[in-house]
């Protein structure tokens, strides 16, 4: 019986050795962070309390969440939060979790932005779920004013009350909409981090993410460019004269995106890697005429 009042080192192997059945690899890890999510303890008063004894409803609510853990549900469902360039986001099964991957979009926007910090900049994320590009950028450019569009109004509900969570929402306007059609110009930054996941290759994914994430995140027809070709002919026209697109690629998927936008008026100015030395974002301006 795992559903009767513990002590918290007995909560932890009792979560933990669920979790192992589940096939989950750092089961004793994994346990403590739903722990202190049931608690509110840090894992530092975890140690110290581990005689404590744990009532039962919140031994009962820390098995529900191993369960579902050993399910393969991502822990950060379970908890309801991500970190994402060192900030806390609210994520919800209507949004992406936020990848560390993507922190390489904030940087180079950033980057871009060095010698024009104090200019008011327009910043415009398509496909913005939980906001956490754009509230990144927000809140490194103080002056800057954001908008977000996304066709799915529960990740825009998350967006809003992530901008709320960050001290921007005063800074940011949050649109319904497919891609930039509704837009009118001008942005100088556009970030992108479009689902470009092949369909066929659903069946080769982890659970975590093919079971649980939202298909509309991650999906992009036969060759994973769907979302691509439908927003490239977009980007031109709400570009800046003088502005920026960092666009989030697919493993592989740099010289395929940089056509399709080339096709729609883009030239690319250099792909940047990500941690793991995947080029992972295009960075892409108006061709000259
Ligand atoms: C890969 S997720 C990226 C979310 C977030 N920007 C991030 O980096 O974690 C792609 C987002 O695009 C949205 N999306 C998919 N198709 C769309 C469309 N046609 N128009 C607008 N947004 C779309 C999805 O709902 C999803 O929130």
């Amino acid at each position: 019986m795992i559903d009767r009042a513990l002590s918290v080192e007995d909560a932890l192997r009792q979560a933990s050795s669920v979790l192992a059945a589940g096939g989950i690899e750092q089961p004793r890890h994994e346990a403590r962070i739903l722990l202190g999510h049931v608690t509110g303890l840090s894992r530092e008063a975890l140690l110290v309390q581990h005689r404590e004894i744990l009532e039962r409803p919140l031994v009962d609510a820390l098995t529900s969440l191993a369960r579902r853990r050993a399910e393969h549900e991502p822990i950060a469902y379970l908890t309801g939060e991500r970190e994402f360039w060192g900030l806390s986001f609210e994520v919800t099964r209507d949004t992406l979790i936020p990848r560390p991957d993507s922190e390489t979009l904030v940087e180079a926007a950033l980057e871009f932005t060095r010698a024009r910090r104090d200019a008011g900049l327009r910043i415009l994320d398509l496909g913005v779920g939980s906001g956490c590009l754009l509230i990144s950028l927000l809140r490194e450019l103080p002056l800057a004013e954001g908008f977000g569009v996304d066709r799915s109004v529960a990740a825009l509900r998350v967006a809003g009350r992530n901008a709320e969570r960050h001290g921007v929402s005063a800074r940011m306007q949050l649109f319904a909409g497919c891609w930039g059609a509704a837009l009118s110009p001008s942005f100088d930054i556009i970030v992108a981090n479009p689902p470009y996941v092949a369909d066929g290759e659903r069946a080769s994914m982890m659970p975590e993410v093919a079971k649980y994430e939202p298909a509309e995140a991650l999906f992009a027809g036969r060759e994973g460019e769907d979302a691509y070709r439908a927003m490239a002919p977009q980007l031109a026209r709400l570009l800046s004269p003088q502005g920026r697109i960092f666009l989030e690629l697919g493993a592989g998927q740099g010289a395929r995106a940089a056509e399709i936008l080339h096709g729609a008026g883009l030239s690319e100015c250099e792909r940047r890697k990500d941690l793991a030395g995947i080029e992972r974002c295009g960075i892409f301006e108006l061709a000259l005429d």
